[in-house]
């Protein structure tokens, strides 16, 4: 955070590389100025001609869907000029390594990187070798700040605020970067946060974390406003793909079922996707009216617009 002389609050980041580098002050501003683009969504012609003036980079060293889709997407309603990079059909597979990548692509008079890359640190080793603003879509099993961010919308949208809400976060804890960023930017909120299930699927120093632990499933639903299901994330497991039984058992254990909603009528169901149904959740949880996953969907759309907006240094909406 900083101030202006007058002591009000002034936004003055020029990268998004985490929430761990965002006070609350931040956070909360990112989350207000989503609000005005959230609206803009709901125009007729959904378009500002905020980056009118800005040309950014995607460069994703790993496959994504929904990330991918939603930075484009709000760069392009926003003006922006747009090109794509993505590992597998570029000189990477040359040989060519990342920094002579970057300083390429940046030799090309480029303002923001968004970049997703398999291993921790990359978005901040890339702020030491260019100028561009850079944007972390998701560093390994580090941090996934837009994720967070849109999560964060979301649950304002229900809840109207953060402060003192219980949220738990399911699934395989060890491999997710979507955990950390919402850990980190929920505490800095004042949510109680809950990280649930199997042990194997836990973090050695789980406790540095700062969310408190749960084995149980139902305790857990029995106790939260907020439920968020993780996918169990077989790609970052490397060599070790035993850390529990069968997809059946987690289920049995760790999947949200229409029975629990039966039981528990008052937690909503979150999820970053992609879903694994039957998996995290039954098909039909999925579906059903206490799920938010769609609408964390169309928020992600509004919250990127909203970090590409301040990180530009924008004035005009
Ligand atoms: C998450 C990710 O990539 O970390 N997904 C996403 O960004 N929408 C979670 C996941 O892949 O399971």
């Amino acid at each position: 955070m900083s101030e202006t002389a007058a002591g009000e609050y002034k936004f003055s980041k020029k990268h998004l590389l985490g929430l761990a580098d965002y006070s609350a002050e931040d956070i909360s501003y990112v989350l207000e100025q989503a609000k005005t683009f959230r609206e803009v969504l709901d125009r007729p012609v959904p378009k500002v001609p905020t980056l009118r003036d800005k040309t950014i980079v995607n460069l994703f060293y790993e496959s994504s869907t929904r990330t991918r889709l939603s930075f484009e997407l709000a760069q392009k309603r926003m003006g922006a000029d747009v090109v794509n990079f993505s590992s597998g059909i570029s000189s990477t597979k040359k040989g060519e390594s990342l920094k002579d990548t970057i300083r390429n692509i940046s030799s090309m008079k480029i303002d923001m990187v968004v970049v997703r890359h398999e291993s921790p640190g990359v978005p901040h080793f890339l702020t030491r070798c260019v100028e561009a603003a850079i944007l972390n879509a998701g560093d390994g099993a580090h941090e996934h700040p837009t994720q967070a961010l849109l999560d964060m919308f979301t649950m304002q949208q229900i809840h109207s605020e953060i402060k003192g809400k219980k949220i738990a976060i399911i699934g395989d804890i060890s491999h997710s970067r979507v955990v950390r960023s919402n850990i980190i930017g929920l505490k800095k909120l004042g949510a109680e946060v809950i990280i649930c299930g199997p042990k194997s699927l836990m973090p050695v120093f789980v406790e540095t974390l700062g969310a408190n632990v749960s084995f149980n499933l139902e305790e857990t639903l029995a106790w939260c406003d907020v439920a968020m299901a993780l996918r169990i994330q077989m790609e970052r497991m490397g060599a070790v793909t035993d850390l529990f039984p069968s997809l059946r058992e987690y289920h049995d254990l760790f999947g949200i079922k229409m029975a629990h909603l039966e039981k528990y009528p008052d937690f909503m169901i979150m999820h970053p996707g992609p879903i694994n149904r039957g998996v995290e959740m039954e098909s039909d949880v999925a579906d059903s009216d206490r799920a938010v996953i769609l609408n964390q969907v169309t928020n992600g759309l509004a919250v990127r617009m909203a970090i590409l907006y301040l990180l530009s240094g924008g004035t005009r909406i």
